[in-house]
């Protein structure tokens, strides 16, 4: 009988960790044990696995006795805490934060682009960040064909990126105002509804976000191409669970637009919706819920030589984190490297 596997969900009550919990199911993860943890606020509530009643456990340093894979995604100060004590209980981490992704032993995977990497990895796995995720599913045909020389992303990132109260604050401020009440808030830097915000996560001294750079710095990592020319700026918008980017690539290579159309169309991860005479374009209200990242508004940029735009959108909690991230154990079962 195949190998079954002790799991245990480290935040399992937030946007992302509700999901991998659906998508284990799923996709039928040879699960033996299934612990859900999460801080006091959640410890005692239920939640359903495979028809079967779960209760939600205090997550404390004891936890991992006896886990196998921990699929984290609590937050990287969460991640930091207990990182020690899933290691010494020789457990394997799948880390939904950035607290890891650029350590120099730590696999960064995407595992339509890297999974070999998963190799090497000494009790730590990071899942990359959402935006990076989703840009390179569909840059990685391109990158083969053509190489990329640069890159510039500008994203369109969902409140789901903050989380289950990122989501929560956009919908309330909808309810306020419709009921004509004051709009607060609190998880974003200001109103979101009606609005577009060009912060995410916290500003360096160089006016770059955290979140620009994770792009830039995780790409480069995951493709292994250190001196790849990225920039990038990401954006809150008013949308609920996906991210949707433009993304302006140039390659060594000339690629044409049909030919980047019909790379895509076999590539894994991916869906092409590029029929502008019918109005198909992805969009995040339909990309969300959905496995694959969908590429359209594919063009030629007449601006350059080799260059290309592109439009993706992708379901920031599924592709972007929980799903990555179950995609990653599952290569963690299927090569026996726990
Ligand atoms: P809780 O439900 O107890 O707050 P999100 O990213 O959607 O905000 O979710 C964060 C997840 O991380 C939730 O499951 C949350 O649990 C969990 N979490 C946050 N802080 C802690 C903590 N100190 N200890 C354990 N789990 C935590």
């Amino acid at each position: 009988m195949a190998k079954e596997y002790n799991v245990a969900i480290m935040g399992a009550t937030g946007a992302v960790g509700e999901v991998m919990l659906s998508i284990l199911e799923e996709r039928k993860f040879p699960v033996k044990n299934l612990k859900l943890l999460a801080s006091e606020r959640s410890a005692g509530k239920k939640m359903k696995y495979n028809g079967r009643e779960l209760t939600v456990e205090l997550l404390t340093p004891d936890s991992f006795k006896g886990v196998d894979i921990v699929l984290a995604s609590a937050g990287a100060s969460i991640s930091k805490q207990y990182v020690k004590n899933i290691i010494d209980a020789r457990a394997l981490i799948i880390d939904n934060s950035s607290a890891f992704r650029m350590d120099d032993d730590v696999p960064l995977v995407v595992p339509e682009i890297n999974p070999e990497d998963c190799r090497r990895n000494k009790g730590i796995i990071a899942n990359p960040n959402c935006t990076t995720i989703i840009a390179l599913v569909p840059l990685k045909p391109i990158h083969d064909a053509a190489r990329i020389k640069r890159l510039i992303v500008s994203s369109y990132q969902a409140a789901s990126g903050a989380g289950a109260k990122g989501m929560a604050e956009l919908e309330q401020q909808a309810r306020d105002w419709a009921a004509g009440k004051p709009i607060k808030a609190e998880k974003f830097a200001y109103q979101l509804l009606f609005n577009v915000i060009p912060h995410i996560d916290v500003f360096y001294e160089d006016g770059y976000t955290k979140e620009e750079m994770k792009v830039v710095n995780e790409t480069r990592k995951i493709f292994h191409e250190p001196g790849m020319r990225i920039t990038a700026t990401t954006v809150r918008v008013p949308v609920l669970r996906a991210h949707s980017e433009s993304i302006n690539i140039e390659t060594e290579k000339k690629l044409t637009a049909n030919e980047v159309r019909e790379l895509l169309a076999g590539a894994p991860g991916v869906t092409v919706e590029d029929d502008f005479h019918n109005k198909k374009y992805p969009m995040p209200l339909f990309a969300s819920g959905k496995d694959n990242c969908f590429v359209g508004r594919i063009r030629e940029d007449f601006s350059i030589d080799n260059g290309l735009n592109i439009w993706v959108a992708g379901d920031q909690i599924r592709k972007g984190a929980a799903l990555n991230a179950v995609q990653i154990a599952e290569i963690v079962a299927k090569e026996g490297l726990k």
